[in-house]
């Protein structure tokens, strides 16, 4: 029994049968680039109704990171120099912005209080005339707190600054509106909550910027005309295409269009209502356990992802996984992360599991 979608998301028919039309394509029509151009901008669309943006606000990438650092590489940080970023923050987001030490920037960390979430007071402190840019993500990978993304961007907007929100945790499992957030960049991938697999991710760039950022990270499919083949000059795209970088995954844009679509089938809202009652369910069945729930519990507080404090998690990890149970663990927290195939008898079973195993809950 899979509650692991905070990894990886589970197989599904859809993204099989995907795979294997690409095998068939490339088999029976050697090299069909034209109609794998077309499937690179039906992944651009796919994603823009995801996130409800334009196409034209959306790069196709490799991973998150790729974006982040087309970015990173393209703000200047002579004029204001200081980039504010969480600790809760996935290991590669912290790693780019500080690799832009080499250009002038400089890091400051905001940490997250007792509870595993960051009070805004801690960015009102951080957040200054000299701040280039907040990079914030949506629901820790560590904690599963959901940030307060609506407060993060007034503060940072009222003094200058930009904002970028990696979606990863949250992208799939609950709705994401770029337009209602009037955030100015995010990014996140395909092989979590989405159901596609590694390979595939986008970056979003809210329109009135695709000219203020001019990435030295790039490549020829981030170019203004990418069959002028000119060697001789660098021309990024207009549009947020210019976060892009070299050949399109194929692959896992077979793949991460049928996970999307099927996600938009089954319904993102939907989804999100269903696990917050199984996450519910969870909390409470550990409380009542005597666990600790390291997740801040309301609601509108985590994504899909709940953590539980264990005294030995590898140990606990391991158990579930002898009874049939996959999870994962980080920060000596037991992971749980339930999605829409999950059910209330699944959450039952892992409680039942835990109760076997009390001796390893703190
Ligand atoms: C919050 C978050 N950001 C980023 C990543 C990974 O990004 P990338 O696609 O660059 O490997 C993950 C996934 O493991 C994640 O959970």
């Amino acid at each position: 029994m899979y509650v692991n979608s905070c990894s990886q998301g589970a197989l599904s028919d859809a993204v099989r049968e995907a795979y294997e039309a690409y095998l068939r394509d490339w088999d029976e029509q050697g090299a069909p680039w034209e109609y794998w151009v077309e499937l690179t901008e039906a992944a651009r669309a796919a994603f823009a109704r995801l996130v409800n943006a334009e196409p034209d606000e959306i790069a196709v990438t490799t991973s998150l990171s790729a974006g982040v650092s087309a970015l990173a590489t393209g703000l200047r940080y002579a004029r204001r120099s200081k980039i504010v970023v969480t600790d809760l923050e996935f290991p590669t987001v912290g790693q780019i912005w500080h690799a832009q030490a080499a250009r002038g920037a400089r890091v400051e960390h905001v940490a997250p209080a007792e509870d595993g979430t960051v009070p805004l007071e801690r960015f009102d402190k951080a957040i200054d005339e000299d701040t280039a840019i907040v990079s914030i993500t949506h629901v820790s990978y560590r904690t599963g707190a959901m940030i307060d993304v609506e407060g993060v961007i007034e503060l940072a907007r009222e003094r200058g600054a930009l904002v970028l929100l990696d979606a990863y945790q949250s992208a799939g499992s609950l709705p994401v509106d770029a337009k209602a957030l009037d955030v100015d960049f995010m990014a996140a991938g395909v092989l979590k909550y989405l159901l596609g697999s590694a390979g595939l991710a986008f970056f979003y760039c809210r329109r009135e910027l695709f000219e203020r950022v001019w990435p030295t990270a790039t490549g020829w499919f981030a170019d203004r005309d990418i069959f002028e083949m000119d060697v001789h000059d660098y021309s990024p795209s207009p549009t947020a295409r210019r976060f892009q970088s070299g050949t399109p995954p194929i692959p896992s844009i077979y793949a991460g269009i049928a996970g999307i679509d099927l996600m938009q089938e089954i319904g993102i809202a939907e989804t999100r209502e269903h696990v917050v009652q199984l996450n519910a369910h969870l909390i409470a069945g550990v409380e009542e356990l005597g666990g600790t729930v390291a997740t801040p519990s309301e609601p509108d507080r985590h994504g899909a992802l709940i953590c539980i404090a264990s005294t030995d998690v590898e140990e606990l990890v391991a158990a579930l996984g002898r009874s049939g149970i996959v999870t994962s663990e980080r920060d000596g927290n037991l992971r749980v992360s339930p999605h829409c195939y999950n059910s209330l008898e699944d959450i039952e079973l892992v409680l039942q599991a835990l109760g076997r195993h009390r001796h390893l809950l703190a």
